[in-house]
């Protein structure tokens, strides 16, 4: 197809190219410019059966870990390849953009699209999100990084404004776009919600930010349903506005007719619309499969392999020896499919792997109790749980599995959580199961944290499962047994109590979020004020044991060399995450005490011992200062501390930058 300008166009064709076709393509003006497709989520392609529509009868595809899982695998090898992989998934089914990853920042454990996001940390969240659009784009398809900016709440989202300050905007919720950017996605989505009293779908001044500061190239796509005034939001510089919408075609048309409408805005919106168009068009023959779908399924067991948290292993009673334990597993989740709700849910391509199947293909003699028959929401209805007791008592029981899950009526996209507290049936399981049982095990399937307080000291070992995906029981079973170990961590705070949080009791009506813990997100606050939290941000256990040493800095041009050993002293191959963090010691305004600035993940195999070497650039140092509008360093003394977590500080030195 021979490339057009959009000067070739009449108004009203150029009017049309930036309003969707469809639900899911772009206009194509009777063959005069390429159609391309875009498609959900982030973790396995949502391909809806009827184009024109975007309910969840989707076709079937590889149903990956959240990305919440993958946050807490800490690797960024993992996230190209999901999305390498994710990319061989759209090829199968002819879609030209993923739309994902989400990078927005987890301000509220209770925002319902946690499960969907990375993380409290911009650093860990933009880098990941770097990771995972290389390799899809490696592949020849679009990525598409949303939601720009400030989508960290799901409650009334299309009409609050995020109420932020610069620095917060620019250190915490701007960042990881920023560090992502530098991997050019083909598009940015923006997000419903307003920031600063300026809806996101017209906020020309965050729209600059993003091309003219942070490179971005690419085209400018609405949310699906969040542009309210397309003039506006043309005018803004936002290109496409999805999905087709009559009322905002006419509205443009008319106002054509009127002249109110800035043509040469109008132009280059759908000159860029054009060249992604063709762009698309173009890229399209040079995709070839290069993954098998067996090759992406092993992807995605990597992913819940390193992905799942061990939080708890009272004197390792894990791993399990399959050959001595008779394991009785009960808890709602123990049959079906448990995942976040909304726009990222997936049709798994195959049968779920149950965990009762897994154990026992693990080898483990295991048998599933009834004692929960499902969970709705903040409910769950209780099955034959008399008769679990009395079977882990009269059958001899070694060790109780016990299910927990949030599925997707309590997370989803569309509203929060009302508190992390797990439905009064499934705490009262857990109480009556550790009651009768030799050793208890209690597996949490869920996208975001939850309050445990009541019930955690009773049990002697507790597993993150996150939502896994459709194998991920499979890497649940091989952790118990101990054929994996362990190696995933927290990507953000687990609270004692919701209240915890400052952000919770900041300022929020139906009209604004007014973020007044400001700069003090996740373990910002909490390093910085000491609150006691259940676990820490970059906290997880292993089955191996890591001792560091021997903390060496030095300093190369702009860029401090932070160099320490890790030694694994058991007797079992690991995978550990050293995370560098650094304190503005002469600071001259504000800064949350300390902040991850760095962090590797190494395989350190028994006995052996690894060097780490990590780099940190002058943005490590930098503060966003609002006095003189840019980035800059309060040359002095900072403290730079090599950590097993946030808390867990075990290598500190100061030195001069
Ligand atoms: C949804 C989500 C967005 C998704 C889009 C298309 O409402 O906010 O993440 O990509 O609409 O389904």
């Amino acid at each position: 197809m021979k490339k057009i300008t959009a000067k070739e166009l009449t108004n009203e064709e150029k009017a049309r190219l930036v309003i969707g076709k469809n639900t899911w393509h772009n206009e194509d003006l009777g063959g005069k410019v390429p159609v391309f497709m875009m498609s959900d989520g982030p973790v396995g392609v949502r391909h809806p059966r009827d184009v024109n529509s975007a309910t969840s009868d989707t076709a079937p595809s590889i149903a990956y870990p959240c990305f919440e899982a993958l946050s807490q695998t800490w690797n960024l090898e993992l996230a190209n390849k999901l999305g390498k992989a994710i990319a061989n998934d759209c090829m199968d089914l002819d879609i030209d953009v993923i739309l994902g990853p989400g990078v927005n920042i987890k301000r509220l454990p209770i925002n319902g699209r946690n499960f969907e996001y990375l993380s409290e940390d911009p650093l860990l969240a933009g880098l990941l999100a770097k990771s995972y659009i290389e390799g899809v784009q490696n592949e020849n398809v679009g990525a598409c990084l949303k939601h720009y900016c400030c989508n960290n709440t799901e409650s009334s989202r299309n009409y609050k404004s995020m109420d932020v300050s610069t620095r917060a905007l620019r250190e915490i919720y701007l960042k990881p776009f920023e560090i992502a950017s530098k991997a050019k996605p083909w598009e940015v989505m923006c997000s419903y919600n307003l920031v600063n009293g300026c809806r996101m779908s017209e906020n020309k001044k965050l729209y600059n930010i993003l091309r003219n500061e942070f490179g971005f190239d690419g085209l400018i796509v609405s949310d699906w349903g969040a542009v309210m005034d397309r003039e506006k939001s043309l005018n803004a510089g936002l290109d496409l506005e999805m999905p087709y919408s009559k009322e905002h075609l006419d509205d443009l048309l008319n106002k054509i007719k009127e002249d109110q409408i800035d043509l040469d805005q109008l132009n280059t919106c759908a000159q860029r619309v054009i060249d992604f168009a063709f762009k698309a068009e173009n890229t399209r023959p040079l995709r070839k499969k290069t993954l098998s779908t067996e090759d992406r399924y092993d992807i995605a067991r990597e992913i819940a392999n390193e992905g799942i948290v061990l939080l708890k292993n009272e004197n390792n009673v894990l791993p399990l020896n399959p050959k001595e334990e008779r394991l009785l597993v009960s808890g709602a989740p123990l049959n079906w499919y448990v995942y976040g709700g909304g726009s990222s849910e997936v049709t798994p391509l195959k049968e779920y792997v149950k965990l009762l199947d897994a154990l026992k293909e693990e080898g483990f003699n295991a048998k599933g109790a009834n004692a929960l028959e499902f969970n709705r929401g903040p409910v769950s209805c209780v099955g034959n749980l008399v008769g679990a007791l009395n079977q882990t008592i009269k059958e001899n029981i070694t060790t109780s599995i016990v299910t927990i899950s949030q599925d997707n009526w309590e997370q989803s996209e569309g509203y929060n959580r009302q508190n992390l507290l797990l439905s009064n049936e499934q705490v009262s399981l857990i109480h009556e199961v550790a009651k009768v049982s030799k050793k208890t095990v209690v597996i949490i399937y869920a996208g975001a944290p939850i309050e445990m307080g009541e019930w955690i000291d009773e049990v002697d070992a507790v597993i993150w499962a996150s939502y896994t995906g459709e194998k991920g029981n499979e890497s649940i079973a091989k952790i118990l047994s101990g054929k994996v170990n362990p190696s995933g961590k927290t990507s953000e705070t687990f609270p004692l109590l919701l209240e915890d949080f400052d952000s919770i009791n900041a300022y929020e009506d139906a009209r604004s979020c007014v973020y007044e813990e400001d700069l003090n997100v996740g373990y910002r606050q909490f390093v910085t004020d000491n609150t006691p939290v259940l676990f820490p941000f970059g906290y997880g256990l292993s089955y191996s044991n890591f001792e560091y040493d021997n903390l060496k800095l030095s300093k190369e041009d702009k860029k401090v060399i932070v160099e320490f050993d890790v030694t694994n002293t058991s007797n079992i191959d690991g995978k550990e995450v050293a995370e560098v963090y650094v304190e503005d010691l002469t600071r001259v305004t504000y800064r949350p005490k300390y902040e991850l600035k760095g962090f590797e993940k190494a395989l350190i195999k028994a006995k052996q011992t690894k060097h780490f070497r990590i780099e940190l650039g002058e943005d490590a140092f930098q503060y966003y200062s609002t006095s003189y509008d840019k980035w800059t360093v309060n040359h002095g003394v900072f403290k730079i501390m090599v950590g097993k977590n946030c808390l867990d500080i075990e290598l500190e030195e100061n030195i001069e930058y």
